[in-house]
């Protein structure tokens, strides 16, 4: 297997708080890779670490054969600069319109100063995530599940190899929910990055993705194909599955 990401022996605690326990996992090249678990088990600290917003009490973090455990900050932004990273929240800047929120890591990262340029490339992302022409619009005139598409169009708009989302569904209703999981197929299928995503939304990861890591208390207790999660015989693994699918039913 190619993994674009390699984590060995992640470990993180904050103080007392032990966070993340030995976590080694692959994320193969080109892959949705989904992040399953209940709240509070590490999953968005993991995200973290492996894109350099946190550091690692000890184990190593690979981009492809690059180490980049140990970067210091001027090395961490260009390879970061491989990485997107769409919020929980979408997070948008709400003193600023559509277009100068997708304009915005163009300009700081990225230094483009060329108008023309930059509003070529936000139309072409507007239009790509089905919502043309919303420059002037303000995050808060949005709806919850547009806000959403704005960010992840925020995240692609520095051409990432790698995707991260933490949470792109959480606070949707279920059709809101199926169109972001569309989404997420499209960046992956189209435009050939890879899609890391943390969900609570466990048919839809099910559904899309080629992987599924199964995080606990900062362990991984189960790491496969959704298939093979499925078989699963671990306790924790099989309960919190049944539990997803019959609330789907009920
Ligand atoms: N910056 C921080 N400082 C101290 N503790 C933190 C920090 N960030 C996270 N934690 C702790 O790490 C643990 C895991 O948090 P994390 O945000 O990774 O959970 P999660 O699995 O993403 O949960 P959720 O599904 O609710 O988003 C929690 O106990 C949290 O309090
Ligand atoms: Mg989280």
């Amino acid at each position: 297997m190619n993994a674009v990401i390699r984590t060995e022996n992640l470990s993180k605690s904050f103080g007392e708080n032990v966070v993340l326990k030995d976590v080694s996992l692959d994320i193969p090249e080109k892959s949705i890779f989904a992040i399953i678990g209940q709240s509070g088990t590490g999953k968005s600290v993991l995200i973290k670490t492996i894109i350099g917003m946190m550091k690692p009490d000890s184990g190593r973090i690979w981009f492809r054969d690059t180490d980049i455990t140990g970067f210091d900050r001027v090395d961490a932004v260009a390879v970061r600069k491989h990485f997107g990273y769409s919020f929980q929240n979408a997070a948008l800047f709400d003193s600023m319109n559509v277009g100068e929120n997708l304009a915005f890591p163009l300009i700081e990262v990225l230094g483009i100063k060329n108008r023309k340029e930059i509003k070529k490339r936000v139309a072409e992302l507007l239009d790509w995530i089905e919502l043309p022409g919303i420059e002037l619009k303000r995050p808060d005139e949005l709806s919850g599940g547009m806000r959403k598409r704005v960010g992840v169009a925020r995240a692609l708009i520095m051409n990432p190899e790698v995707l991260f989302f933490d949470e792109p569904t959480t606070g949707l209703d279920p059709v809101l929910a199926e169109t972001i999981n569309n989404l997420v197929v499209r960046v992956n299928k189209e435009l050939g990055i890879t899609c890391a995503l943390i969900t609570h939304d466990i048919p839809g990861a099910f559904r899309i993705a080629d992987r599924i890591a199964f995080l606990d208390r900062g362990f991984i207790i189960a790491e496969g194909t959704p298939a093979e999660l499925s078989r699963s015989e671990h306790p924790m693994v099989k309960d919190f599955i049944r539990i997803s699918f019959n609330e789907l039913e009920t």
